[in-house]
C-alpha cells in the first residue's frame, strides 16, 4: 500500500511575507464576520512583532508558554480558553487558528484547531489517524527553524502515559508564512539545536531503510542547506535555514526518522529536555550508528562554537532510566526505518541502556 500523502495547501515565502497574513486571512473568509484565533509564543510580549499581529475585533490572542514542550493538558485548557471567549461566534468555532512561534508553538495551535472540532481530551487521538473530524482551518507563522512542524502530519504532544503525536491528514496546516525575517532574534545556541532537529532528520531520512526517490530528493536538498547554513553561512542563511526545516519536514514525511529520534523520545518524556538539544546530545553518541553524520555534527558544533550538555543522564536512578528504555522502544517504526525488520536483535535493552549510560 502506497500512503496518499497529504500536503499543505498554501505556502508564501520572502522575506517579509508576513505583511500578507492579514489579506491571506480576509481573502479566505471573505465577507463573512469572524473571529481569528492568533497562539503566539510568550516570548514575542511587548515587542516590535507582537505590535504587527493583526488582531481586529473580535480577534482571541493567546499568548502560549513553551519552557515545557507541549503536553496534553495545556492543549485542553487552551482550547477550552478559546471555546469560552467564542462563545457566541456561529458555531461557536473561530474561522482560523494561526500558531507563531517555533515548533512547540506550531504544535500547540494544530492540536487546539483539531481540538474544536473533536470531542474528549486530546490525549485521546495520541496514535495514528485517530481524528475523526476536519480542524478549525490553520496557519503556521514560523519564528524558528528545523523541527518540520509547519508541513508535517503530526502534532508532538506529552500526554498522561506516552509522548506521542496527534497523527492524521486534519494535522496538516492549511496554510503556511515562511517569512526569513522573523527567525532572525533567535538566540545562536536555540538555532543551533533547532537545526541540528533538521540534520539529523536529514541523516536519518536518508540512510533508512524506508528511503526512497521521494524522500531522498528533499532530503538530499534540506541536508545541502543545512551544510552551507551551518558550516559555510552567508547573509541569506535564515532563508536557507526556513527552507531546509520545510525539506526536511518533508523528507521525513515520506519515510522515519530513526534511532536518534527514538532515545531523544525517551530523554525528552523522563527528564524533560527539549527536542533540539536533546537531539543534539543523543546524536553526538551514535558514531556506531551514523559514522558521516556524526563526524559532520562534530564539525557544525565546533564551526558554531555550541558546548553540548554532558553527563545528563549518567545519574538518574534506574526506574527512571527503565522507563526511559520504555518509551524509546514504543517506537517500532523507527527503529526499524533505522535497522531492518530484525531491529530487535540489534537494539536489545541493554544496547539502549548502555547508550543512554554514556549521555
Ligand atoms: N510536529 C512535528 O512534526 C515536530 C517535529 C519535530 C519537533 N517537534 C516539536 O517541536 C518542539 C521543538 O521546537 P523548536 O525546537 O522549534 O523550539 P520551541 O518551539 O520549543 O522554542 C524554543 C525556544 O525558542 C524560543 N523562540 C522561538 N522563536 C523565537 C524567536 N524568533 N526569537 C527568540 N526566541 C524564540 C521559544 O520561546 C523557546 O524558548 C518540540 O516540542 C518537539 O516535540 C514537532
Ligand atoms: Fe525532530
Amino acid at each position: 500500500m502506497f500512503r496518499n500523502f497529504k500536503m499543505v495547501l498554501n505556502v508564501i515565502f520572502g522575506r517579509g511575507s508576513f505583511a500578507q497574513l492579514e489579506d491571506i486571512l480576509l481573502s479566505k473568509h471573505a465577507g463573512a464576520p469572524c473571529a481569528h484565533v492568533y497562539m503566539v509564543d510568550d516570548v514575542f510580549q511587548n515587542t516590535d512583532f507582537s505590535r504587527r499581529i493583526p488582531v481586529r475585533n473580535n480577534d482571541l490572542l493567546l499568548w502560549v508558554n513553551v519552557d515545557d514542550e507541549p503536553k496534553t493538558v495545556y492543549v485542553d485548557s487552551l482550547t477550552q480558553q478559546v471555546r469560552e471567549r467564542l462563545k457566541t461566534e456561529p458555531g461557536g468555532l473561530p474561522a482560523s487558528v494561526i500558531g507563531m512561534g517555533g515548533g512547540s508553538t506550531l504544535d500547540l495551535a494544530k492540536a487546539v484547531s483539531l481540538m474544536l472540532t473533536n470531542p474528549g481530551s486530546s490525549a485521546d487521538y495520541q496514535g495514528w489517524d485517530l481524528i475523526k473530524n476536519p480542524a478549525v482551518y490553520h496557519v503556521a507563522v514560523p519564528t524558528l527553524s528545523g523541527t518540520g512542524a509547519e508541513v508535517s502530519r503530526t502534532t508532538v504532544l506529552t500526554g498522561p502515559v506516552k509522548k506521542l503525536g496527534i497523527n492524521s491528514d486534519y494535522t496538516v496546516y492549511d496554510q503556511v508564512v515562511l517569512d526569513p525575517e522573523l527567525i532572525a532574534g533567535v538566540p545562536v545556541q536555540q538555532r543551533f539545536y533547532t537545526g541540528m532537529d533538521c540534520y539529523i532528520h536529514c541523516v536519518e531520512s536518508l540512510t533508512g531503510t524506508y528511503l526512497n526517490a521521494f524522500s531522498q530528493a528533499y532530503g538530499q536538498k534540506a541536508m545541502d542547506l543545512c551544510r552551507e547554513v551551518f558550516l559555510n553561512p552567508g547573509p541569506d542563511s535564515d532563508d536557507k535555514l526556513m527552507m531546509a526545516s520545510y525539506f526536511g519536514g518533508m523528507s521525513i514525511a515520506y519515510s522515519q526518522v530513526g534511532i536518534c529520534h527514538a532515545l531523544c523520545y525517551g530523554l525528552s518524556y523522563v527528564l524533560g529536555v527539549h527536542h533540539g538539544v536533546g537531539n543534539s546530545i543523543v546524536f553526538n553518541h551514535l558514531e556506531e550508528f551514523y559514522p558521516d553524520g556524526v563526524l559532520e555534527f562534530r564539525n557544525m558544533l565546533n564551526r558554531n562554537k555550541v558546548e553540548l550538555p554532558r553527563k545528563v543522564v549518567a545519574g538518574i536512578d534506574d526506574a527512571r532510566l527503565e522507563k526511559m528504555i520504555d518509551i524509546a522502544l514504543t517506537l517500532v517504526p523507527l527503529w526499524e526505518n533505522a535497522l531492518g525488520s530484525g531491529w530487535e536483535n540489534i537494539m536489545t535493552r541493554d544496547k539502549i541502556r548502555a547508550l543512554y549510560r554514556q549521555m
